[in-house]
């Protein structure tokens, strides 16, 4: 387990990498599918694994829509405390108590010309679950997730939550290909990236196995499972290179946790040599601080359509 205030630092430090990554042509599909809002019709926006609220932020600064209620969940109070210390203003911000039930909340925060913002601490499948919850959202946000959850389940929650026609935006997904360069070792650096992806692979939570290595090819057969139509698809590849020996923002610190986090899997794993493993972190470390570490890792966005109001209570197909 990384520490928070360490995972609460990667995630401010993803934030740059992720703004060059995400695919554009995804985004503007994203803007151009969402009805018009109002101050008095808000978009209704719920992003689950929020994480420090980074994409919040981007949804502001970019520009997404001049009027949203937007609510972060995250089941780490912690990362919703770093939300709350990072940019939001005091009048946009409110929070549930862990395990306070989200259909329990008051009427939502009205802001003109300002999204209103509030946080939920919880399990994502707690809230997916809740019957007061389906059909109530315009917009549903899953960003650098959907790797992580079991995703047939979650999309099937997903399809429930939103309203009839509404658009789930499900970015950053992982699909099996990181690289490092130079690659003093590349035979053994690709057997440890093939570890690597198998630990993905055998993953599991108390909710059963998170999405895999390929997870973010398996969602073309996961949307057409559940009838949801692909509105666009593209890459968001991470490129993390140096300018003149020095890397932009934080991103030294997010190839550091990239390579800790890596070598901390594998030192679990009996087939991987531990000594090598240690000589390839620490050659890894050695090239961040001399400027000279390109990281590559492939990544996919997608935006979904939500079910037609007829459609929204199916049973998902068998996913492929
Ligand atoms: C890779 S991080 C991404 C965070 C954020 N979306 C970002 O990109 O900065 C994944 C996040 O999902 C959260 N998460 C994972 N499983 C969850 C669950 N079952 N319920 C709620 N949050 C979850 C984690 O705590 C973490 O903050």
């Amino acid at each position: 387990m990384i520490p928070s205030d360490t995972y609460i630092s990667y995630l401010a430090a993803k934030k740059s990498v992720d703004d060059r990554a995400l695919n554009r042509y995804v985004w503007q599909k994203l803007k151009a599918g969402l009805r018009p809002s109002t101050p008095r019709e808000p978009l209704r926006v719920i992003e689950f694994g929020a994480g420090i609220g980074t994409m919040f932020e981007r949804v502001v600064e970019w520009g997404l829509a001049p009027h949203m209620h937007y609510t972060l969940v995250e089941q780490n109070p912690d990362y919703l405390d770093g939300f709350r210390s990072r940019s939001v203003p005091e009048q946009f911000g409110r929070s549930h108590t862990p395990h306070e039930r989200i259909s329990d909340k008051a009427a939502a925060v009205e802001t003109h010309g300002s999204p209103a913002v509030e946080t939920l601490c919880a399990d994502l499948y707690d809230v997916i679950a809740e019957p007061g919850q389906q059909g109530q959202w315009d917009l549903i946000i899953a960003h650098a997730v959907m790797d992580l959850v079991e995703a047939a389940e979650v999309l099937a929650g997903f399809a429930r939550l939103v309203k009839p026609g509404g658009l789930l935006y499900l970015s950053l997904i992982y699909d099996g290909c990181t690289e490092f360069l130079p690659s003093e070792d590349p035979d053994f650096e690709q057997a440890l990236l093939c570890r690597y992806h198998l630990s993905m692979d055998r993953r599991a939570t108390r909710h059963g196995h998170t999405g895999t290595s390929r997870a973010a090819r398996a969602m073309f057969s996961r949307l057409a499972a559940l009838n949801l139509p692909i509105l666009a698809a593209g890459g968001s590849d991470w490129l993390v290179y140096p300018r003149a020996g020095r890397y932009p923002a934080d991103e030294a610190f997010f190839l550091d946790t990239i390579i800790d986090t890596i070598d901390r899997q594998l030192q679990q794993d009996p087939a991987v040599d531990p000594d090598r493993l240690a000589a390839w972190a620490s050659r890894k470390h050695n090239r961040v601080k001399a400027g000279e570490l390109i990281f590559m890792a492939r990544n996919m966005d997608f935006l979904a359509r939500g079910p037609a109001l007829q459609q929204q209570a199916v049973t998902p197909h068998q996913p492929i």
